[in-house]
């Protein structure tokens, strides 16, 4: 898988436009992203080991695909992860589930953790990391620090929108994690915030503001 992978799938880009525009609701905001999710997921786990399987089918028997090795584990980085995260587990629904608790200092932009659980033999499993936002970098890059910590090796990160800062950030840090995105956009703003992007993810699927 390429560093850095933007699915430009016709599907995947006309739901983030919708998502984009700042008149979409707060229900339907979280409903595309429940679809672009899975859309996502998708191409995230094209490189999921397989093995095969001899099974029966009603005209005869045959060695068919199936995944091999560990279940893999979703880690939503809080909060906005979990709107990623939803939709991923409706598509896979036997992935283990881990969560990353931080949050952005507004002040310095900085990551501060506040939380921290996740699956057991992490090293034996594909690890996907989610958070919509790939914006400074700075929490992902916290985020999969600890990840690697927890003895995960095999790591993913999936971002709706990705800004050039963050994935030059994570590249440096981590050149080892692949990035799957919807877009990559064209640069943060004196806030942090993703241009053009599409607002603060978290408060637009969880209506709080
Ligand atoms: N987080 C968001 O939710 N939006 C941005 O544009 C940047 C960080």
């Amino acid at each position: 898988m390429q560093h850095l992978t933007i699915v430009e799938h016709p599907l995947v880009q006309h739901k983030l436009t919708l998502m984009r525009e700042k008149h979409t609701s707060t229900a339907v905001f979280r409903q595309l992203l429940r679809e672009i999710s899975q859309l996502l997921a998708y191409e995230v786990t094209r490189e999921l080991p397989m093995t095969t399987k001899h099974i029966e089918t009603p005209l005869r028997s045959m060695d068919a695909p199936v995944l091999a090795g560990r279940k893999l584990a979703l880690i939503s980085i809080l909060r906005a992860g979990n709107g990623l995260l939803d939709g991923m587990l409706e598509l896979i629904p036997s992935a283990r589930v881990g969560f990353v608790g931080l949050y952005r200092d507004e002040a310095t932009l900085k990551p501060v953790q506040y939380y921290f659980k996740v699956p057991e033999e992490l090293g034996e499993r594909m690890v996907i990391a989610v958070d919509p936002m790939l914006a400074t970098g700075n929490s992902s890059v916290a985020a999969i620090d600890l990840l690697k910590e927890a003895g995960a090796h095999d790591i993913r990160f999936l971002c709706l929108l990705a800004a050039p800062e963050g994935v030059a950030r994570m590249n440096e840090a981590h050149p080892d994690v692949p990035i799957v995105t919807a877009a990559l956009d064209s640069h943060l703003n004196e806030k942090g915030y993703i241009v053009p992007g599409l607002g603060d993810a978290g408060d637009r699927m969880f209506g709080t503001k």
